[in-house]
């Protein structure tokens, strides 16, 4: 594979809420606090910290107000986000005062159905409500477009269904949209065809893409995706996360693991790695049963960087 880099990347971490969402033993608050800013201090400005989701739902995040508002008395907001599914989880997230939402739609409509319990056609209308609220003054409403690639439920998800996705989310004014692999069946070729076709008839959208690497794809389709244009992945420390409502779903690519191919590749993505392993590590001892999916976690720390590596790879 020959990949086409550019200078930069963005990097959105997603361990505290697509990891944390993930881990049936409950995280206390400090230590998710602790975690992420771990991962602040590491250089990842741009995070979901949490989802203002039914706690009945998923129990972990029973005390995501308390996370958002701490963080956000300690930190500066610019790049923090929230994923929300409905209105009452906008409203919670208007209230603890977070500028940017992420509100989820499954491209498919069964696994919607099992995530946020109503079907697409009124998740999207929701949305609307959202958007048009004059009770809200959210600087940014991002759109996660959950089983972009495979559906637990229905398999491969047809590029036409992404389609009629992307289109109904510009029609509302929706500009930032994540192309999610929600269990991990993403390939290059699938990949690249799904990016070229939407960056082709929609370039008023900034694309994300997220890939779980439940397959062990995750490096290759990001790379993928950046050869394809994309500018801003999404990734979580130690590889951790997964849709409780997506069965087989696990593994995120992890952050550190494309931070180390982009770094060595002389790729900036203002991350300082060394930091980011040790958070990466210090959040696996924090989490009971993690389902890590990351590898340098796997390295003791003097094997993590030998002498000449990037001098080798041309830096
Ligand atoms: N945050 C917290 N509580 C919420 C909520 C939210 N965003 N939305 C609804 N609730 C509460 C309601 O207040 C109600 O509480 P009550 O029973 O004490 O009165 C209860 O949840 C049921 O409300 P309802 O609107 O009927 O929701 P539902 O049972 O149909 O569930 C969702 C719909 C969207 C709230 C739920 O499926 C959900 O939270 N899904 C998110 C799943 C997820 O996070 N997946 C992984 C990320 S992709
Ligand atoms: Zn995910």
């Amino acid at each position: 594979m020959t990949v086409d880099l550019p200078d930069s990347v963005r990097i959105v971490e997603v361990a505290p809420r697509d990891g944390f969402q993930n881990t049936r033993a409950f995280i206390p608050t400090g230590r998710k606090v602790h975690i992420i800013e771990n991962l602040l201090e590491a250089g990842l400005k741009e995070m979901q910290i949490g989802s203002f989701v039914s706690a009945r739902a998923i129990p972990q995040m029973k005390d995501a107000n308390d996370v958002v508002t701490t963080i956000l008395s300690r930190h500066d907001a610019d790049g923090l986000s929230v994923l929300v599914p409905n209105m009452n989880g906008a409203r919670r997230a208007a209230d603890a005062g977070i500028g940017e939402i992420t509100y989820v739609i499954s491209v498919t409509e069964p696994h919607n159905r099992a995530n946020v319990k109503r079907g697409v056609a009124e998740s999207f209308d929701e949305l609307r409500g959202i958007i048009a609220s004059p009770e809200f003054r959210f600087r940014r409403i991002k759109l996660d477009l959950a089983t972009a690639f495979g559906c637990p439920f229905e398999g491969r998800t047809p590029q036409s269904l992404v389609l009629e996705r992307v289109a109904a989310a510009r029609e509302m004014g929706i500009r930032d949209i994540c192309l999610c692999d929600t269990i991990g069946t993403a390939t290059p070729k699938q990949t690249r065809d799904l990016l070229e076709l939407l960056g082709g008839s929609c370039p008023e959208v900034t694309f994300r893409a997220h890939f779980h690497d439940t397959r062990g794809a995750g490096i290759a389709n990001s790379l993928t995706a950046i050869d394809a244009g994309v500018r801003i992945i999404e990734t979580s420390a130690a590889g951790i996360g997964g849709c409780p409502f997506a069965p087989g779903a696990a593994g995120n690519t992890a952050t550190e693991d494309l931070v180390f191919v982009l770094d060595a590749m002389g790729v900036n993505t203002g991350i300082d790695l060394s930091k980011l392993i040790r958070a990466a590590k210090d959040l696996v001892r924090q989490i009971e049963d993690p389902g890590a999916s990351g590898h340098l976690i796997h390295l003791d720390d003097d094997k993590l960087f030998p002498p000449g590596l990037y001098r080798a790879a041309g830096r």
